[in-house]
């Protein structure tokens, strides 16, 4: 299973690298930057979706499965870049929006404009409540009802997430066909595989009750459409129909996963993906407006996910392992520490620590080089309609004030991950030479690629050598997860074994010193570094030493 194996690394293209000066990246600035990953030495490229779309969610929202958006370049482009990185072993995963659809689908025009059309029952349209109110009560992803009223027809179509974005409707088999012929015609074309957005959210409870008020005024719809009735009857269709033609690849973004869930998501014998996204962690510290109002978290709570994970999916199923993507803010400012002072160190403390749990790894563009969150002072620079629509709804509703609201946007805004990535300290940083569709974050001087690479002791290398290490020890891989010193607010220390290797890793996860002490139930002979972030000339006993702030290390145990 190459996939167990993988590193992956995902390419939001829009931000990426833009080659012909438009101030949007594109397929030909991917294929100008796959020496680079390939030196990086990562296996797969997920790649946010390429496909024609209005850009209402850059490029979430999809008018054309079976063709590549005009910014973004041609479907010879395409092919040239698959074959490019085939050339130097690297996988193109496609990112799979299925849940939804835009509203310039032709699917969506013809069942809008013609109720007797087939395409009609591609989507899901109910009658108003007597009252002539929206079906249920449910809120969206992006703002305002799920439902959105068509005068024409008299009836409401269902979307979880922005009114262009119309939910497809699953229970209709000749829909579900059609997607399935669309997934072979790119594995035909020799992508690797299919990043699932939002797959658990395709079965909808059929009979569409209300949900528990929030304190948006909104009712939650969460539990009748997050794993829904026949989400799993769906997968292992897909599964039967197309992946299991090919040696694919397969995660499933999944919000309000659990683990008992992700069992059955990605069991061996169930014969449907190979991992899930859940979201426990990167929810730490959600608060009543969830991440518009920010809490403190603490490390025994981010220490008691990942385990519950390591744990509960070690046999029957694998995990995906990340930080951050194109929805999350950057790594090292959620997670780690932004400060010039421990930018760096806690950047590879947060890669040694995820990059050796068992599953597969995800790096997130420009994480290699430790980029961190952007603070515009100003709602105008920002371009997300997840942003723009919470930052309005919530100052005018009086839930929170404009400073507030933007306090927390530079906490946790999707746009953190989104701006253009840092290739050199020239204007725009290298990724552009006309004026990017968001602005760069200003640390570009500082934090780039072109300086990464001049410099042995960077983060990039760092990544580089985590990566290589997975390539030569099965530990890495296969070895079984141990959590140490479960109640310990300041480090994460685990075990790896499998057969008769064995890694201790210890990452201190505060801006202090902190004090470790080996349990007495783990006996060894020596220990050896296999990977650290410091170069420390000290002897140290491992019984009891002491780490510095953000300082990481793994030790193989004999
Ligand atoms: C997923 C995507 C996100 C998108 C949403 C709707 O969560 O990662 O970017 O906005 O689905 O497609
Ligand atoms: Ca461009």
């Amino acid at each position: 299973m190459w996939w167990k194996e993988s590193v992956v690394y995902q390419v939001y293209p829009r931000s990426f690298n833009d080659s012909n000066n438009d101030g949007i990246g594109d397929i030909k600035g991917i294929i100008e930057k796959l020496d680079y990953l390939a030196f990086l030495g990562i296996d797969v490229i997920w790649l946010s979706p390429v496909y024609q779309s209005p850009n209402d969610d850059n490029g979430y929202d999809i008018s054309d499965y079976q063709a590549i958006m005009d910014e973004f370049g041609t479907m010879e482009d395409f092919d040239q870049l698959i074959a490019e990185a085939n050339t130097r072993e690297i996988n193109i995963m496609m990112d799979l929006v299925v849940n939804h659809t835009s509203d310039e689908h032709h699917w969506f025009i013809e069942a809008k404009n013609n109720r007797n059309s087939p395409y009609r029952d591609y989507y899901i349209w109910k009658d108003p409540l007597p009252d002539g109110s929206a079906p249920t009560n449910w809120g969206a992803a992006f703002g305002g009802s799920t439902w959105e009223y068509d005068e024409k027809s008299g009836q409401y179509y269902l979307h979880l997430f922005s009114k262009k974005q119309p939910d497809l409707n699953w229970e209709n088999p000749a829909l579900r066909n059609d997607i399935y012929q669309m997934m072979l015609y790119w594995l035909d074309k020799g992508v690797a595989g299919f990043r699932m957005d939002v797959i658990n959210m395709i079965s909808k409870d059929p009979s569409y009750p209300d949900g528990v008020e929030q304190a948006t005024g909104y009712g939650d719809g969460g539990p009748y459409y997050f794993n829904g009735p026949r989400v799993h009857e769906y997968l292992q269709e897909m599964n039967q129909k197309v992946l299991r033609k090919y040696n694919t690849i397969t995660v499933g973004e999944m919000p309000a996963v659990n683990v008992e869930e992700a069992k059955l998501y990605t069991g061996k014998e169930r014969n449907e993906l190979n991992m899930v996204f859940h979201f426990d962690h990167v929810s730490l510290g959600d608060g009543k407006l969830g991440k518009w109002t920010p809490q403190e978290w603490k490390l025994t709570e981010l220490k008691a996910i990942f385990s519950r994970w390591q744990e509960g999916l070690e046999n029957e199923g694998w995990n995906s392992l990340y930080w951050s993507n194109h929805d999350q803010p950057r790594a090292i400012s959620r997670f780690g520490n932004p400060s010039r002072q421990y930018r760096e160190r806690s950047g590879k403390m947060l890669a040694t620590c995820l990059h050796m749990l068992k599953g597969t790894p995800y790096i997130y563009q420009g994480e290699e080089i430790g980029m961190t969150n952007v603070q515009f002072d100003s709602i105008d620079n920002y371009r997300d309609l997840e942003t723009i629509h919470a930052y309005h709804d919530y100052t005018t509703n009086g839930l929170l004030t404009k400073e507030e609201m933007l306090e927390a946007i530079h906490k946790r805004s999707r746009d953190n991950a989104r701006t253009p990535m840092h290739w050199s300290d020239e204007p725009e940083a290298g990724f552009t030479n006309g004026v990017p569709w968001i602005p760069v974050n200003p640390n570009y001087k500082t934090i780039n690629v072109r300086r990464a690479l001049a410099d042995k002791e960077s983060i990039f290398y760092y990544y580089q050598r985590l990566i290589n290490l997975r390539k030569k020890y099965s530990v890495i891989v296969h070895g079984k997860y141990q959590l140490l010193l479960p109640d310990d607010e300041q480090l994460y220390a685990y075990t790896r074994t499998w057969n008769d290797e064995r890694l201790l890793v210890i990452c201190n996860f505060s801006d202090q010193t902190a004090m470790f002490q080996l349990p007495d139930t783990i006996k060894h002979q020596t220990e050896k570094i296999l990977i650290a972030n410091m170069d420390l000339d000290i002897e140290r006993d491992l019984k009891a030493f002491t780490l510095q702030p953000y300082e990481a290390v793994v030790y193989i145990l004999n």
